[in-house]
């Protein structure tokens, strides 16, 4: 078992007495406690040492002055312009273009659309994922409109997701950095349809276009006037922070999105400027490295103590897998590591019951991250959230000390490990710190790796068979099992 190899997590404990001081930090409201981990003073220590060695000073200067950290498309990830955070001129254009973005906000509290009671998001991926979470997040008491997200495909998730919409007073946001996906072009063809066939004046009129590709999203039949551009720089699942925020900004207000952006432009100035030693995104990378590189873990879990969380881990197996599952490193030459684990996780107490069996007692170890939030939502007893609160610290407790039995059914071996994250409220403001922390510590194990985290080809052979068997390639040249699966579905 790979646990056998790992030093005892006691032990360490043991060693080292300033180890919760030394590995325990406050900033922006949240609090990270990587006590739990097998982090000691000489792996730290060592991993300090590649960074150096892998330049990740430079590497963490040319994203946030504008350079190519995107090499093979070459450009910039200017994300973290939307924020406040880049190049000058990076800045400036994310600044102008968010004007627009807010003009369009104000216009439709003004009533430039007519009533609005809801709007149908549309879109995949990046384009989705980011504005489900910050809605969900933080929009269950502040939503006066009724806001769905569509994203799959499947014609079932559209009759979903329109089924509590008014047609009439509905906003179609259409969210896609290319505007070329059949899912949201499907989607989007199939909400005018809905508009039309409800009799809506204007369906064209309803939408609105939020891409990199405005010429696009021209061809698709968006007016231009109702299109928010945002960057080539900007990746999908980086991308909340630009005007595909639009649907998060209308329905949590302005001043919401504002802080939202804020948190992050301070989580930015961390990354950038906090001693490595005590730089969170950079040592959480070092434990992600450990983990996946020294105690050959697969996968690493998430578990939201909170059920305003409770789409956060979807949020971060894109951003984490689809930035570094990789093979190759920036040059095309195969990585020296395994890269990327599997993220997967839920929301606690809710995974207590179905998953947490394996990780006290399985032959293999995932890293459990516990994240949770100090403040109750206003509407929740305080004795929900004390015992929710206390069981997220039992679990982490009891991971790591296991209980000896003679019995071997009811052995726990403990030193498993875990870190916490305590927020002390959920805001705008501390959830976009919270993010902007994951970005950067994706980011950070992308160069400790030596690897791109900012593209994402191993997304497009898959779309390019189904797009050509969509267009009536056949299949012709593929497998006899596929081909076989083809003919079955008489698709
Ligand atoms: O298929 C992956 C992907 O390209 C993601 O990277 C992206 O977030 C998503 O599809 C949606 O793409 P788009 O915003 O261009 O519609």
């Amino acid at each position: 078992m790979q646990q056998t190899s790992l030093k005892r997590l006691d032990e360490l404990f043991a060693a080292e007495p300033d180890r919760l001081s030394r590995l325990s930090f406050e900033t922006g409201g949240i609090y990270f406690d990587w006590s739990k981990t097998h982090l000691d003073k000489a792996s730290i220590g060592k991993f300090l040492e590649r960074a150096e060695a892998m330049g990740f000073p430079a590497a963490r200067e040319r994203l946030f002055t504008g350079g190519i950290v995107n090499p093979s498309e070459d450009r910039a990830a200017t994300h973290v312009a939307e924020r406040g955070s880049g190049a000058p001129e990076d800045v400036d254009l994310a600044t102008a273009r968010r004007q627009r973005m807010r003009a369009l906000v104000d216009a439709i509290e003004a009533g430039a659309f007519g009533d609005v009671t809801g709007i149908l998001h549309i879109g995949i991926g990046g384009s989705v994922l980011g504005p489900a979470l910050l809605v969900d997040a933080l929009g269950r008491h502040a939503a006066s409109f009724n806001v769905r997200f569509l994203s799959n495909i499947d014609g079932a998730a559209f009759d979903d997701a329109v089924a509590q919409l008014d047609p009439e007073t509905t906003l179609v946001v259409v969210a896609s950095k290319t505007f070329t996906t059949l899912e949201t072009l499907t989607n989007m063809d199939a909400a005018r349809t809905w508009l039309r066939e409800a009799g809506v004046d204007d369906p064209d009129g309803r939408l609105i276009g939020l891409t990199a590709k405005p010429g696009a999203a021209v061809e698709q039949g968006i007016d231009e006037t109702r299109i928010l551009q945002f960057g080539e720089g900007v990746g999908g699942r980086y991308s909340l922070w630009s005007s595909v925020g639009l649907t998060a900004a209308i329905a949590l207000g302005w001043d919401a999105f504002e802080a939202l952006l804020e948190g992050a432009a301070e989580m930015d100035r961390h990354f950038r400027f906090a001693e490595p030693t005590a730089n969170l995104p950079l040592l959480a990378a070092f434990a992600d490295r450990f983990y996946v590189e020294q105690a050959g873990c697969q996968t690493r879990a998430l578990f939201a103590y909170d059920e305003r969380l409770r789409l956060l881990p979807h949020y971060l197996q894109q951003l984490e897998m689809e930035s570094n599952g990789k093979s190759v490193t920036v040059d095309g030459k195969p990585v020296d590591h395994p890269t990327a684990p599997v993220t997967w996780g839920g929301t606690g107490t809710d995974a207590q019951h179905a998953m947490f069996q394996l990780l006290h007692q399985g032959t293999v170890i995932a890293p459990v991250e516990f994240v949770a939030v100090l403040e109750a939502d206003d509407a929740q007893d305080p004795e929900h959230h004390r015992m929710l609160l206390l069981n997220a610290f039992a679990q982490g407790a009891s991971l790591m000390q296991g209980r000896s039995s003679d019995d071997p059914q009811r052995n726990y071996p403990g030193n498993r490990p875990s870190a916490t994250i305590l927020l002390d409220r959920l805001d705008a403001r501390s959830l976009g710190a919270l993010i902007a922390f994951y970005e950067h510590r994706t980011f950070a194990n992308a160069v400790l790796l030596g690897i791109n985290p900012f593209d994402q080809f191993g997304v497009e052979l898959g779309k390019d068979i189904a797009r050509r068997l969509a267009d009536g390639a056949g299949g012709g040249s593929l497998d006899a099992s596929t081909r076989a699966l083809i003919e079955r579905a008489g698709v």
